[in-house]
């Protein structure tokens, strides 16, 4: 039974992101496959790559060695038939604890020679999904977050296979708006959006989580 792993890199574990890593990993249970799932931030204390290079030497050489709350995750996706990360876009980037996780990911495969460059080909297909206040569109070619994303992307395959994006802008933040003073946002418009659009992004997750398992990208 193939193996996909499921992430949620959203320090809530029950928001926008989180729905959509679920949604995405019922898809990809729904078609057969086993699902681990972590809450990144519900890990015991991790942090990012220490510069210690065990993974560039003998018979530790492509594997991260530093034992912390990241270990199992990284062990996890090393079996994965699929990998699932969902993360909400912080300050331009993904969140701190996913980019930890990406340090760990790519060093550990990176052997700091000219030829091969990596330990090991990454080849396991990868669904990336992104949630933000900022709207859809602005992940698009010529968007303010377009080379962001397609940056992430390349990082995500050189670390760990073939990744595809799904974007969902414009979230709802809060359920009630009112009792912020964000002169920002139209909360009204936010919930409408939840209400209407967000239920149809749910199911276009599931769809990717699901073709994740049964015509798995390359
Ligand atoms: C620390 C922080 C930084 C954020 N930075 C951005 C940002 O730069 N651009 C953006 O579009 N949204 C930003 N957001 C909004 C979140 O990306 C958005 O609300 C997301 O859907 C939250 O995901 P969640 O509901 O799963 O927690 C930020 C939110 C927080 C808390």
């Amino acid at each position: 039974m193939p193996k996909v792993v499921a992430i949620n890199a959203s320090p809530r574990t029950t928001w926008n992101t989180a729905t959509l890593v679920q949604d995405a990993a019922q898809g990809a249970h729904d078609a057969g496959a086993d699902i681990e799932y972590f809450d990144l931030y519900k890990l015991d204390p991790f942090m990012g790559c220490r510069s210690c290079f065990a993974c560039k030497r003998g018979k530790t050489a492509g594997r991260c060695v530093c034992p912390d709350g990241l270990t199992p995750v990284l062990d996890a996706i090393r079996t994965a038939d699929g990998v699932i990360i969902g993360t909400p876009n912080y300050l331009g980037n993904v969140s701190a604890g996913l980019y930890a996780l990406i340090e760990r990911l790519v060093f550990q495969n990176l052997t700091y020679q000219t030829d091969p460059r990596w330990y090991h080909v990454p080849s396991t297909p990868t669904l990336f999904i992104m949630t933000s206040n900022a709207p859809s569109g602005s992940y698009q070619d010529g968007g303010f977050y377009s080379d962001m994303l397609q940056s992430r992307l390349l990082t995500l395959t050189n670390a760990i296979g073939p990744t595809r994006p799904f974007v969902c802008g414009s979230t709802l933040q809060v359920e009630d708006y009112s009792r912020y003073e964000w002169t920002m946002f139209d909360g009204d418009e936010r919930h409408r959006r939840h209400e209407r659009i967000f239920p149809l992004e749910r199911e276009q997750v599931h769809e990717l989580g699901t073709e994740l398992v049964t015509n798995p990208w390359a």
